[in-house]
């Protein structure tokens, strides 16, 4: 079997069981007190947005590789592009659909990345771009039955078995989570990619993908507590994508929205972090180690999070699992640097997992960021009521439904992108 799906398999129990006895009652999250956003290391107080760039930012990014996500490699110089497929008239003639094998040409270790991209017919000039991985590949998140599947060992469909590879009946599984013709029609390029092919999702994954294949032990490496995790190697790749958007004519990259759902929401967040190139980082129900504060004891929690998926981190986040309030940072410190970029939370109120609540106030505490540079965050300190969208830079939103991105996320993801890049 698969070792995804041996993990899958052999922690789903314990999972569920750890969901049911989670916290859900918010009388019983208790008190806490969250690390300053804006008193820097040296005691001072950050009351500028220049402080906040020139000293702050580089703090507390810094806290984030040492304490959560671990140091990521800088960019190599021996990315190659190469463009494996085009079709004109995709979606039925909406857009052009392009296939760009990416590898690392001193790295050949790593086998490389197929990025698809989705560039609509009737714009009149680049066009803005949102960036994600999906979970079930290219050949999942679109429906055309000439996207190829997935070449490498991934979780497929055979016979209506679970296998090792891609299969017909996976094809467009995950389609409704990527509405293709509503963001072509609106104008936007979609760009994305399997994040497998980065990083199979487990914890040995790592030996067959890019971290063993940018560590000079490979498969040997011992990693030290502060070096990158899964998280960190996806987020990585999502910047590669955007090297390969700004080569593109078709495309314009300085307006880039990050995307990703659930543990690539986090992912999202920690490369909207990282690359100020994007220009808006958007988080679809990240929860726990995404945009949820850590110190809440709602849903899911530091101790489970490390338990079950220790890969997604860097070493020394477990130190945290018995008392998040030593960690120091939450995460309301990650979504302040996207400041003063735009950037969304949605939440879903049938995700409980997740801390919607805590995912909100996340969002609106880091609105002090956006402050210094005379920009409001979400508006209101209020938690909204479920379907009424708020914010300015920090959009938030909680939608009735399950963990899943909707149409009706996308809608929110569409009016908040066409506000903030508008002329
Ligand atoms: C699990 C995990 C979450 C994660 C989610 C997902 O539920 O506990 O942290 O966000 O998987 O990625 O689907």
């Amino acid at each position: 079997m698969h070792p995804l799906l041996v993990l899958l398999a052999t922690s789903s129990l314990t999972f569920a069981q750890a969901a049911r006895e989670a916290n859900y009652d918010e009388a019983k999250v208790g008190t806490f007190t969250l690390p300053p956003l804006l008193v820097a290391q040296d005691g001072s107080k950050v009351t500028t947005a220049e402080q906040w760039t020139k000293q702050r930012r580089a703090e507390v990014i810094g806290l984030f590789r040492e304490h959560v996500y671990g140091h990521s490699p800088a960019k190599t110089d021996d990315l190659k592009f190469e463009v494996t497929g085009t079709k004109d008239d995709a979606l039925g003639g909406l857009a052009t659909r392009k296939f760009v094998h990416l590898t690392l040409t001193k790295h050949p270790q790593w086998q490389g990345l197929d990025l698809m991209l989705y560039v609509p017919n009737a714009r009149r000039q680049p066009a803005p771009v949102f960036v994600g991985l999906s979970f079930g590949g290219n050949h999942a998140v679109s429906t055309e039955p000439d996207v190829p599947l997935n070449p490498r060992r991934m979780p497929g469909l055979k016979n209506g078995k679970s296998g090792n590879q891609a299969s017909e009946p996976t094809r467009g599984s995950e389609a409704s989570r990527w509405p293709l013709e509503m963001l072509i029609k609106h104008g936007y390029a979609v760009a994305t990619a399997w994040y497998g092919d980065l990083e199979p999702d487990h914890p040995q994954g790592w030996k067959d993908g890019l971290r063993a294949a940018l560590s000079p032990d490979g498969v040997n490496t011992r990693w030290q507590p502060n070096d990158w995790g899964a998280i960190g190697a996806w987020a990585w790749g999502l910047s590669r994508m955007l090297d390969y958007l700004e080569t593109d004519p078709a495309i314009d990259a300085r307006h880039a929205v990050v995307i990703g759902h659930s543990r690539l929401g986090k992912t999202a967040l920690w490369a909207g972090a990282q690359d100020e190139r994007f220009a808006i980082t958007i988080s679809n129900e990240s929860g726990e180690g995404g945009a949820a504060l850590s110190r809440r004891n709602f849903g899911e929690t530091t101790q489970r999070i490390t338990t079950s998926f220790p890969h997604w981190f860097c070493g020394n986040y477990a130190k945290y699992a018995d008392d998040p309030n030593a960690n120091p940072v939450d995460q309301h410190m990650l979504i302040a640097l996207a400041a003063p970029r735009p950037l969304y939370i949605a939440s879903a109120d049938g995700d409980p997992w997740s801390d919607p609540h805590g995912e909100f106030l996340s969002g609106q505490l880091a609105g002090e960021v956006w402050a210094l540079f005379g920009k409001a965050g979400t508006g209101t300190s209020t938690w909204p009521a479920v379907n009424h969208p708020v914010g300015d830079c920090v959009g938030y939103h909680l939608r009735t439904g399950k963990h899943d991105v909707t149409a009706y996320d996308w809608e929110q993801y569409l009016n908040f992108a066409e506000r903030h890049f508008a002329p």
